[in-house]
């Protein structure tokens, strides 16, 4: 019989698999549909935020994926503008400063979070609490940043199309998505694979972290960037990756925090 960890490693492998296949995906969300539940409920965050629930973020364990993040702004040379969504604490603004930016926005719908994260605040740097559904701003970014966040929001490719209009003209959002176990991994392959109908994939990363999630990282541009039609077939899936990699490691209102 196989062993957990043997069983933990199939799974990874499955929803890897999964990923590249789309007919392998829907026979697994027709075998086992997604239950959404947990993640539909926004009610949760400011008292696990007050309650420490969090605090695993500022691990070191977390701060690899961050620095594969904050590798996509070295391009940028220090200039980068920043929108980063569901920004929670500044876990993932820590890594960003290591790297340099001409400007950090973080968002996010938790007052405690937006609060701890508002001490890291300078002239460059603005925390705001805001839900990303109705955020507005008339600046302009490089990268739109999503850590860990997406599939919290109800309708991720809606929210995508909304964002892209605070994008620079050749901006690009930076994705990250851990699938824990079988039922996020299936949730978050779907949301994968309805972006792609509406987001050029110019980027993307698989970590496969011992003993944590399988974690897909991975930079996207709207399609009509590129002169593409956005009236894809539903599970039309092509691909247009610059590079793609996979690397195992074993190690409402709106208020201004400046
Ligand atoms: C798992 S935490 C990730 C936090 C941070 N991105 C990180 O990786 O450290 C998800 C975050 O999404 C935020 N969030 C959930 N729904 C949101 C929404 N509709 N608008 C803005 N933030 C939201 C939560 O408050 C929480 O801080």
């Amino acid at each position: 019989m196989a062993s957990s960890t043997h069983r933990t490693w199939l799974k990874r492998l499955l929803l890897l698999a999964a990923h590249h296949s789309p007919l392998a995906l829907r026979a697994l969300t027709t075998l086992r549909p997604v239950d959404r539940t947990e993640f539909k409920n926004s009610g949760r965050w400011e008292p696990e935020y007050r309650e420490g629930g969090w605090d695993w973020l500022w691990d070191s364990r977390e701060a690899i994926h961050h620095q594969v993040i904050a590798a996509y702004c070295k391009p940028l040379h220090g200039k980068a503008a920043i929108l980063d969504v569901g920004c929670g604490e500044g876990v993932l603004h820590d890594a960003l400063r290591g790297v340099g930016y001409g400007r950090y926005v973080g968002i996010d719908l938790s007052e405690t979070a937006i609060g701890r994260a508002a001490r890291s605040a300078d002239g460059q740097t603005l925390f705001m609490v805001a839900k990303a559904e109705t955020f507005e701003t008339a600046e302009r970014f490089n990268l739109i940043v999503i850590n860990e966040c997406l599939y919290y929001l109800q309708d991720p490719p809606s929210l995508l199309a909304r964002l892209a209009g605070f994008l620079e003209p050749d901006g690009a959002f930076v994705i990250s998505m851990a699938m824990g176990n079988l039922n996020e991994g299936l949730l978050m392959l779907g949301i994968w694979r309805d972006l792609e109908r509406d987001f050029l994939v110019r980027d993307e990363i698989s970590l496969l972290h011992d003993g944590g999630p399988v974690r897909i990282i991975k930079t996207l541009q709207p399609r009509r960037l590129h002169g593409q039609s956005t009236t894809r077939p539903p599970n039309a899936r092509t691909r247009q990756t610059d590079t793609r990699q996979t690397t195992t490691t074993t190690d409402n209102p709106q208020r201004s925090h400046m």
